[in-house]
């Protein structure tokens, strides 16, 4: 039914992601994504099923990446196995535009050095994620529980006029354009409702936030948190990284080997439960930005859950007046 053309990502919690083109189509067809698990892990055959049931019920969003169609495919081993196939997102995850913008800049060189995000568009991708969240808090009574830089898919590509209409260097054509952000990876997604207390380990060290970080290092009575707001202060980080151009919170494993990766994991925790609010450093990396848009981080990364605005709270900040649905 598709032809596969290339991989893109090779297995995380989730699977393999390849980009494939529907079997007849022509040449310049809009391509697909294929999200397949590996057949010797049997928690990725578990959650690539969760996560096609949970993006049946979300199709329809227009800030979450759309699932174009489920199915089980048996390979010559008798191995069934769910493929799950996406609207394609031509300008890769907003980490890797972060790294690639990044990386064209330091060899350019260009005088004065563009911000990596303009405000313009970080004010656009942070809209279109809470909005997101807005719909699965809300309508769906879902939590995300992985939101991160790298579950954000850009759709579209920059072009030089674009990038000219918009006043963004020419330096970024041909990558992400942060305008068309969409909210992907349901893997570790759960139904959540009425806020009932979840108690699973999950989501991504550095986005995790200290009431999630105080249960998995079991302290004593930190046995459960709430759904929405660990969202809420993943958002934060997110949308601190795009402004202050840093992965927050994060301390690096020094190699691959599985003592160093432990030893960052709690090194980054140990910097999420000191976490007091903005830091110096933040604040200098911050000084550029509208006000506004700094005071949406310092809400999100509320230390107290239960401070944390809503997404529909967010989205009344004042950085977003005067935007509407159609961003
Ligand atoms: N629809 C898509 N179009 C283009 N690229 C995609 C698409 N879906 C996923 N990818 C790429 O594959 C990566 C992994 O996908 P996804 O996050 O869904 O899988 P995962 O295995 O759950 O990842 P992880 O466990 O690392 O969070 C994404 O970060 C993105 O770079
Ligand atoms: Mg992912």
């Amino acid at each position: 039914m598709y032809d596969i053309e290339a991989l893109i990502f090779n297995g995380g919690a989730g699977g393999e992601v390849y980009r494939a083109r529907a079997r007849g189509a022509p040449p310049d067809a809009p391509r697909v994504a294929v999200k397949v698990p590996r057949p010797a892990k049997g928690n990725e055959l578990a959650a690539l099923r969760r996560e096609i049931d949970l993006l049946r019920a979300v199709n329809g969003c227009k800030y979450i990446v759309q699932m174009l169609g489920a199915y089980d495919v048996t390979d010559a081993d008798g191995n069934t196995m769910p493929y799950l196939v996406m609207e394609h997102s031509d300008g890769a995850d907003l980490i890797r535009t972060l790294i690639t913008r990044s990386e064209r800049r330091a060899r350019a060189n260009p005088s004065p050095m563009p911000q990596l995000m303009s405000d313009e568009e970080a004010r656009v991708a942070t809209w279109r994620v809470l909005k997101a969240l807005q719909f699965l808090h809300d309508e769906t009574k879902i939590c995300h529980r992985d939101v991160k830089a790298d579950n954000i898919l850009l759709v579209r590509l920059l072009s030089e006029a674009d990038c000219d209409r918009h006043g963004l260097p020419r330096l970024w054509a041909g990558v992400g354009d942060a305008r068309s952000a969409k909210l992907a990876d349901f893997g570790h997604s759960r139904l959540n409702i009425g806020s009932s207390p979840l108690t699973s380990h999950i989501g991504t060290a550095c986005y995790n936030a200290p009431e999630l970080v105080k249960m998995k290092s079991g302290v004593a009575g930190a046995d459960h948190y709430k759904g929405k707001p660990v969202d809420m202060w993943a958002a934060g980080v997110t949308v601190l990284s795009m402004l202050a151009e840093y992965t927050p919170f994060l301390v690096k494993a020094a190699d691959d080997s599985a003592a160093s990766k432990q030893q960052s994991m709690l090194a980054t925790y140990r910097n999420i439960l000191n976490y007091q609010g903005l830091s110096a450093v933040d604040c200098a990396r911050l000084a550029q930005r509208p006000a506004a848009a700094v005071a949406l981080v310092n809400a999100l990364l509320s230390i107290q859950p239960d401070a944390r605005p809503s997404a529909s709270q967010a989205l009344q900040s004042a950085w977003f007046s005067g935007m509407t649905d159609d961003e």
